[in-house]
């Protein structure tokens, strides 16, 4: 067998193993985590595995978010036949995001069923199972009919765009996750977090996830920003609407800061 061909059978070999893992992990977001290099931290995993159909995630900056939704995203289209999967947040670039970070734990998981199309903002698999990610403007989202609806930076987004959106998921029943950290109290975001309505809860403030965020870090961060605007970033504490407390130069300094802490690297992959 000449080495070019021993290569080839080897990848044979790899994809048939990985095949196989992939069709046991069905039973096991977990697992499936595990095996594309992330091992959840405990909310995440509950969260993974929790089947309740809407999921409201309020939590702090940097305690793994993105990473937990991306997961999930990659495991709905990679398990569930024909899943068609939205991703929206108030900017492109933040949808994108979520959308680059589900692809490469598909990517990871050595891309099982295959992509009959791969674009900068839409994955189709051979399952019939489509990603797709959108700025959530209003009547971008007309006619689409998600499984599954992914808001990113939920508290950002005008409720009007939202109740178009969930519009969507009526008509299929699907299941909505938003995730965040707290903005103002006013609007879904708020609202919903604030309802006794029945939804999967998670809120976790950047304290306390150390591993991802230092002590140092946060303090940095504490000291460069308008109190009220690191609690609700980093201590899920939403931001009083009424009295005019800051200005627009406030809001927009304030949300500019939080920026750099973006980066999003597991591994030396290219996300
Ligand atoms: N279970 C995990 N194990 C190891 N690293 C993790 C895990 N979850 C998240 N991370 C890492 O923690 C960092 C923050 O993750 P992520 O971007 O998902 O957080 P986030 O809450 O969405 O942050 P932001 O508020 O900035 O959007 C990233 O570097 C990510 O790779
Ligand atoms: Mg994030």
């Amino acid at each position: 067998m000449t080495s070019a061909s021993l290569v080839k059978e080897m990848d044979r070999i790899r994809s048939l193993r990985l095949f196989q893992s992939t069709e046991k992990l069905d039973e096991d977001p977990v697992e499936f985590a595990t095996s594309v290099g992330i091992t959840p931290d405990p909310w995440q995993a509950d969260m993974l595995t929790s089947d309740h159909p809407r999921k409201i995630l309020c939590c702090g900056r940097q305690v793994g978010k993105t990473t937990a939704v991306g997961l999930l995203v990659a495991y709905r289209a990679i398990t569930v036949a024909s899943s068609e999967i939205l991703i929206v947040a108030p900017a492109e670039r933040q949808a994108k995001r979520l959308f680059r970070v589900a692809k490469h734990f598909w990517r990871k998981a050595n891309e099982p069923h295959g992509a009959v199309s791969d674009a900068l903002t839409r994955l189709e698999l051979g399952n019939g199972s489509t990603i797709e990610a959108l700025p959530a403007v209003e009547n971008t989202t007309r006619g689409a009919s998600p499984t599954l609806l992914v808001i990113e930076e939920a508290a950002f987004l005008p409720t009007p765009v939202y109740h178009q959106l969930t519009g969507s998921t009526v008509r299929t029943e699907g299941e909505e996750i938003m995730l965040s950290t707290a903005g103002f109290k006013s609007g879904f975001f708020y609202e919903t977090w604030a309802s006794d309505e029945d939804w999967h809860r998670v809120q976790i403030r950047s304290d306390e996830m150390p591993e991802h965020i230092s002590p140092e870090q946060l303090e940095r961060r504490r000291q460069r920003m308008p109190k009220e605007f690191f609690e609700a970033d980093y201590l899920c504490k939403f931001l009083e609407t009424t009295g005019g407390l800051f200005g627009d130069d406030d809001i927009s300094r304030a949300l500019a800061l939080g920026e750099d802490v973006e980066a999003i690297e597991i591994g030396d992959d290219e996300w």
